[in-house]
């Protein structure tokens, strides 16, 4: 059903902006590969926490009003991650609440996979 969809829009560094739309209880790195967004290197480890190439950088108000703080082992890995913020998640580890709607989170122009 409609509610149940939710609008993240990705801004690139470069400064373009890409819409897409996830349900509730998807992550972002599903919105990512469901929608088919094309950001390099994006999610390589599908969200299995060893990678560090989903990372996105929140506004300081959504951040706060993420439901989870990120846990050890995503902070562990945050500090492994290209351009690492404040307000810095995996998007592996953040899944869509209908008050997200509207979401917007930033794309660092590259990424860093911990595991290479
Ligand atoms: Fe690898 Fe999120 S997809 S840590």
């Amino acid at each position: 059903p409609q509610k149940e969809e939710v609008q993240v829009t990705f801004v690139r560094a470069n400064g373009e902006r890409v819409q897409s739309k996830g349900k509730v209880g998807d992550s972002l790195l599903d919105v990512v590969v469901n929608n088919s967004l094309d950001f390099d290197g994006f999610g390589a480890c599908e969200g299995t926490l060893t990678c560090s190439t989903c990372h996105l950088i929140l506004s300081q108000a959504d951040y706060d009003k993420l439901p989870d703080k990120p846990s050890d082992e995503e902070l562990d890995m945050l500090d492994l991650a290209y351009d690492l913020a404040d307000t810095s998640r995996l998007g592996c580890q953040i899944c869509l609440e209908k008050s997200m709607n509207g979401l917007e989170v930033k794309v660092p122009a590259t990424v860093n996979d911990a595991r290479s």
